[in-house]
């Protein structure tokens, strides 16, 4: 707690009255939705007293603070993974600071394996519910009372009411979303044919090495939460390819207007 208050507070010297009232977490080869922010200031993770640094190379490790769609918004470019090597308490460090920051709705991206059979590479994915495959939790430890329950509800994870309005935006800008279960693991590696039929099983349409940790502590926080996927490979019987780094990232260019256009307009109506 007293680390997040001093990174807290270290911010807020930074950007002054800038009261962020939304928070975006932006994943990977995800990252231009900057471009559509009028930057207030633009803080690098190495700068925030506490914070860790990103290791990944496609991230590149900034807290920006800015206005989207007229609304005040602070943005991670670049976020922790588990399987960086931090513990999942870096990991959702900066979601916890959103929340002291003032922060009132959560938004995620992510790049994601695709393994519902009718999803095609670059299709957008809206998250309506998760199955946490890490290997940790991000709340195990003393509970911090002032921040959340020991015992949180997880029963309505993904706000309905963003999931339903996420479809209008797709709709009147005329491009399909699909709604699906994303399930977290650790990685770093990507999974076998036989893992990834192992996950369509267990009930997973897309599979990545994010998003659920820091998706608990905002939830644990008591914050609405809207997360997208975005389908950067197809992991069903016959279409497993070979995956490397630059096709995710090509493939994450391709879905990124649409998926900046969801976020924005998401926050506009917010
Ligand atoms: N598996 C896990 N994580 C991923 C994948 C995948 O196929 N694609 C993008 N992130």
């Amino acid at each position: 707690m007293q680390q997040l208050q001093e990174s807290t507070s270290y911010l807020q010297k930074r950007i002054g009255d800038f009261a962020p009232e939304f928070g975006i977490i932006l994943g990977t080869g995800l990252g231009a939705l900057v471009n559509e922010l009028e930057i207030a200031n633009a803080i690098s993770y190495a700068e925030i007293p506490n914070f860790p640094v990103s290791t990944v190379e496609s991230h590149s490790g900034k807290l920006i603070f800015g206005t989207l769609a007229g609304r005040r918004v602070m943005v991670m470019q670049g976020r922790f993974h588990y399987y960086e090597g931090y513990s999942m308490e870096q990991v959702v460090f900066p979601v916890r600071v959103m929340k002291l920051m003032g922060v009132k709705k959560l938004f995620v991206s992510n790049a994601a394996g695709g393994l519902n059979p009718d999803f095609n590479t670059s299709d957008l994915m809206v998250i309506t519910d998760h199955i946490n495959l890490q290997p940790f939790n991000p709340l195990i430890g003393k509970n911090i009372n002032e921040l959340g329950p020991r015992f949180p509800d997880m029963s309505d994870v993904y706000d309905e009411h963003m999931v339903r309005e996420a479809m209008v935006v797709a709709e009147d800008a005329g491009f399909a979303v699909q709604e699906g279960v994303y399930v977290s693991v650790p990685g770093p590696m990507l999974e076998t044919p036989a893992e990834y039929r192992y996950l369509s099983i267990i009930g997973a349409d897309a599979v990545g090495m994010s998003t659920v940790p820091e998706v608990i502590a905002a939830r644990h926080m008591g914050m609405p939460v809207f997360a997208v996927s975005v389908i950067t490979d197809l992991c069903t019987p016959g279409r497993i390819k070979k995956v490397v780094l630059a096709d995710i990232l090509e493939a994450a260019a391709i879905a990124e207007p649409r998926m900046t256009h969801l976020i924005k307009e998401l926050v506009r109506r917010s």
